[in-house]
């Protein structure tokens, strides 16, 4: 089996650039000067935001939480959540729209875009020699073991949405060839359409859900906080979803279905100030579905963890918290990789990922043994993602009085019971920027 990572750069910003020089900034609706974080309050109900390709200058006002009376999510905050958090690009901020799937007959099908607003400034991961902001990114893998990745800048994008717009959610990086719309206000069907003949890509991406987002903490009351850890704003809009994927690459057939999700992040600073490392995938196993978090801050002097974590069962959501001892990420390696070192490091290669969901309650906990199967994106340095299979399990912690030995001491014996095994998929990522 032979792993290709194809990269091609089309520098088509530059002339962009060109055509754009002189043109006015775009139409913001904040006032720079007034507040550096955004009143929810403040806001109107329909937004349509024509978001210029060229680096703004000035200071970017930037969401960290949104208005949630009674712990509920209105319409109105939910379709704000899939808004843009940053009113304008300038070099240090950042702020994207995310989509995957991945086949649930087997990984090594799977399918990535992301709708960037950032400068390579703010998101090093991105082409520095790239002049527009508004990069259109996609990931295609097959089952053979080819990746496909391509990335197109656009002229300018839109997005727009709110309650009662034409489309609740809508962006379009239309010179790109790529757009994404959300036709229902539950934001519960998305459809990624894509027509390139550059880069000779076509075709279409549905993700349908019945799932509420997941915030860093769930949802809580009067205000919910979006930021994950310190700088970064988070909403995964949908946790699960069942994805389709129809796509036409360079003459090749990609079609599956699978385990699709929706996220977006952002942060009103360069991702190297704030990141040492990061694990994040999600994926569904048996009637679960999960998302999973864990982060360290760069020159932490606490040492935090920071940590997201989501378990929903046959659609009912069993945890939504940033409660750190509810979940542990930690590296494993397999005969082929390098390190389970933790925290990681650069270059650190693991062969999985073992995850522990404390499901609290009936003293439960969800194990979940992640194998890199596809390594669909990254440097094999500082960053990677992947696609893979799990597998787990229900553990029950029973504490027993053992009256022989040592009848002082309960001893908790942990012992599988009534499920068996669960298996599934996943989309996985690391980021480790500690050399
Ligand atoms: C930002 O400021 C620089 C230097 O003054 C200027 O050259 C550039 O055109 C400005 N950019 C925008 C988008 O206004
Ligand atoms: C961009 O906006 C952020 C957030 O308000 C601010 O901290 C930063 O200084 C600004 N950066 C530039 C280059 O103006
Ligand atoms: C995006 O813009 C293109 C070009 O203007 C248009 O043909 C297409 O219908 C738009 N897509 C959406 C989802 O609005
Ligand atoms: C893998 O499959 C894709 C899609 O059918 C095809 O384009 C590619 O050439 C194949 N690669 C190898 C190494 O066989
Ligand atoms: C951040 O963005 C990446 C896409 O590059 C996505 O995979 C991940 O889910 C996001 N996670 C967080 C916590 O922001
Ligand atoms: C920081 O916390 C992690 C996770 O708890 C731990 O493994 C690591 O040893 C700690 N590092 C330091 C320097 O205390
Ligand atoms: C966090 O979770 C642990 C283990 O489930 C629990 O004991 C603790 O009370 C929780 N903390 C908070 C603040 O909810």
């Amino acid at each position: 089996m032979q792993r290709r990572v194809s990269s091609f750069i089309f520098p088509f910003g530059l002339i962009f650039t060109n055509i754009l020089t002189g043109a006015s900034p775009s139409p913001r609706r904040y006032d720079p000067l007034t507040t550096v974080r955004l009143r929810a309050e403040s806001e109107p109900r329909i937004w349509k935001d024509l978001i210029s390709s060229r680096v703004q200058n000035g200071t970017s006002q930037v969401r960290f939480d949104i208005s949630t009376p009674w712990a509920t999510l209105t319409t109105d905050a939910l379709l704000k959540l899939d808004s843009p958090q940053v009113t304008l690009i300038n070099a240090s901020v950042f702020d994207w729209w995310y989509f995957d799937a991945v086949s649930d007959t087997n990984p090594g099908d799977s399918f990535v875009v992301t709708f960037f607003t950032s400068s390579a400034t703010a998101f090093p991961f991105l082409d520095s020699g790239e002049s527009s902001i508004l990069i259109a990114y996609m990931w295609a893998s097959f089952a053979n073991g080819t990746v496909f990745s391509e990335f197109l800048p656009a002229t300018f994008a839109i997005v727009a949405g709110g309650d009662g717009a034409a489309a609740p959610s809508l962006g379009n990086w239309s010179s790109a060839g790529f757009s994404w719309t959300a036709q229902k206000e539950d934001l519960s069907h998305y459809e990624i359409n894509i027509a390139s003949e550059k880069i000779q890509v076509e075709g279409r991406f549905t993700l349908s859900s019945g799932l509420t987002p997941h915030l860093p903490c769930g949802i809580q009351s009067e205000t919910t906080d979006l930021e994950i850890a310190p700088h970064i704003g988070w909403a995964s809009l949908t946790p699960d979803a069942v994805g389709t994927v129809d796509m036409n690459i360079q003459g090749s057939k990609l079609w599956f279905q699978g385990p699709a999700y929706h996220d977006k992040n952002w942060s009103d600073r360069p991702f190297i100030e704030s990141v040492q490392s990061w694990y994040w995938g999600h994926g569904r196993l048996g009637p679960y579905s999960i998302v999973w978090f864990s982060y360290l801050a760069l020159n932490d002097p606490t040492n935090t963890t920071y940590v997201s974590s989501y378990v929903a069962k046959d659609g009912h959501v069993l945890i939504s918290s940033c409660n750190s001892s509810i979940l542990t990420v930690r590296p494993f390696v397999t005969s082929e990789t390098t390190s389970d070192r933790y925290p990681p490091r650069a270059g650190d290669i693991p062969g999985g990922f073992k995850l522990e969901f404390d499901l609290g309650g009936s003293n439960s906990w969800l194990i979940v043994n992640v194998l890199v199967d596809t390594l669909v994106a990254g440097d094999r340095e500082y960053y990677m993602r992947w696609t893979g299979k799990m597998t787990g399990e229900i553990l029950q912690v029973q504490s027993e009085k053992r009256q022989d030995a040592c009848p002082a001491t309960p001893s908790e014996t942990r012992s599988v019971t009534g499920q068996s095994e669960l298996t599934g998929v996943a989309v996985f990522e690391q980021f480790a920027l500690l050399e």
